[in-house]
């Protein structure tokens, strides 16, 4: 291996720090490396060519009170396939907060857990406002690009995806309506090369969704008016259609008059989804209804006859009451522990003529994070890749691969004190079956003080690993990434 650390930035984190999303497997990095030919374990197949990206909250400073792991700046890791080797890079992303706070040299905005009005700052980002937009949750490559983007809407911004050099931010944010910018999971449509987008805000109609084009040009943008502020995180297409959603799930509206933002779930108030087609018009919405629940993250979707079918993670319990006897870092961060979500892959069916909804369980088994074969976004499909949660953590111990046809489930489990990724489905080149690929996930050793890309062949995920792929140094817990193999990334127009 050959490699160089290019910078390191200067943290003011304290070094006794104790915050349990700041240690451990979450220990932040600070230094950025580039570095070539990758010591395996085990050998890279000469099919898989192109780039697997992570995008992970690495804090720089603490937050002004209480710190969340959504809070940290965005961190890009890469590693790059071609001809059997590998290379690694990774890379802050230079949001306008970073470079404010650079220049600072201290935090000047609150997070998710403490009060916006608390911020140095009184401007910012996010759909609560005075937030820093750390481009920290989400990354996907459109139009030979890599976008990053923020939970709670803002700027995208943009990096070349093989040197990670800053490409600023999209221009076709500043076209698109919504006053906050954009939410993460942009949506992309590989077959039409489009990217679907969406933004939410405190203000009226309350979201909005868009489409850019394969060449990055915003060509659609309408008003999706909501009874009020919502927190949606993600949402879906098929072919035809968007689906855009209203959980029960959004700030108490008496306290943001008071100005705290606190979520709460209503029981007693339907899940809605609004279902547009890609290009069509506000009133061409259908809406549906269905039974309470939050769903961060959906899987996909597509038509079959009248019915449109969404795959996602229905949460059993969206909002868990605190647990006598568990110690505070762990009550306090439970609305991120799978286990006490109790999310579990579920399919809602929606009849576009009668505007009938059906709904069933897809799983017993508790995970999240599904990511299937990109080249079916949006038709029928049959195998999705979940991860599981280590109970009481934000931390995946392990990987599964479901068979929706058939509900049948294989785990791969990472080992104690092994965490995962969110880990995507790479199409073998010249595959002819769905499930004729690779799967890819930065791991967090802790037993070894080390990090690695495990690549699985995803037709024999329980066999484990035919690769381990040894990064320069540990690197935190991550989550959100994407593959783009090397064709799309020579495509920019
Ligand atoms: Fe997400």
């Amino acid at each position: 291996m050959s490699s160089s650390i290019v910078n390191t930035i200067h943290s003011t984190l304290p070094v006794d720090d104790d915050h349990p999303y700041r240690t451990g497997a979450w220990r932040p990095n600070h230094r950025e490396w580039d570095a070539d030919d990758l010591v395996v374990e085990g050998e890279i197949p000469t099919d898989l060519n192109g780039v697997y990206l992570r995008n992970t909250e690495n804090p720089i400073h603490p937050s002004i009170g209480m710190y969340h792991p959504f809070d940290g700046d965005g961190m890009l890791h890469q590693i790059s396939f071609a001809n059997g080797k590998a290379s690694y890079r990774n890379r802050f992303v230079r949001t306008d907060g970073m470079q404010m706070e650079q220049d600072a040299g201290e935090p000047l905005w609150t997070g998710l857990y403490d009060l916006a009005q608390n911020s140095k700052r009184e401007d910012g980002w996010g759909a609560r406002g005075q937030m820093k937009d750390s481009s920290s949750t989400d990354v996907i490559v459109h139009n030979g690009i890599a976008l990053t983007s923020f939970w709670q809407c803002g700027d995208v911004y943009q990096m070349d995806p093989m040197t990670l050099a800053d490409m600023g931010k999209a221009d076709w944010v500043k076209q698109f309506p919504s006053p906050t910018g954009v939410s993460a999971h942009t949506k992309l449509d590989e077959a039409t090369g489009e990217l679907l987008i969406f933004g939410y805000s405190k203000s009226e109609p309350f979201m909005h969704y868009g489409v850019v084009d394969a060449q990055g040009k915003l060509v659609h943008a309408i008003d999706v008016p909501l009874p009020g502020p919502r927190l949606p995180h993600d949402m879906a297409f098929s072919e035809n259609y968007a689906i855009l959603n209203d959980l029960p799930l959004f700030w108490d509206p008496a306290m943001i008059e008071l100005g705290a933002h606190v979520p709460r779930f209503y029981r007693d108030i339907p899940t809605r989804f609004a279902v547009v087609p890609r290009r069509g018009n506000t009133e061409d919405i259908k809406w549906f209804e269905s039974d309470p629940t939050y769903v961060l993250h959906w899987i996909n979707a597509y038509e079959e006859g009248d019915w449109l079918i969404l795959d996602g993670f229905f949460q059993h319990d969206p909002m868990p009451a605190k647990r006598e006897g568990t110690s505070k870092p762990l009550s306090l961060y439970r609305s991120v522990d799978l286990d006490r979500l109790q999310t579990r892959p579920h399919r809602w069916r929606f009849n576009l003529v009668t505007g009938e909804t059906k709904e069933e369980s897809l799983s017993d088994r508790v995970m999240e994070f599904g990511m299937i074969n990109p080249q079916i976004a949006g038709k029928n499909y049959r195998y999705t890749y979940n991860m599981t949660g280590k109970p009481g953590w934000f931390l995946f111990d392990g990987i599964v691969k479901q068979d929706v046809l058939t509900g049948t489930e294989e785990r791969y489990f990472f080992g104690e004190g092994v965490f995962g990724s969110e880990t995507p489905f790479a199409p073998r080149t010249g595959a002819t079956a769905e499930d004729d690929g690779y799967l890819l996930t930065f791991t967090t050793d802790m037993n070894r003080d080390c990090s690695e890309c495990l690549i699985f062949d995803a037709t024999r995920l329980t066999d484990g690993p035919i690769a381990r792929v040894r990064l320069p140094e540990r690197i935190s817990s991550g989550t959100h990434s994407c593959w783009t193999p090397a064709e799309a990334l020579a495509s920019r127009q």
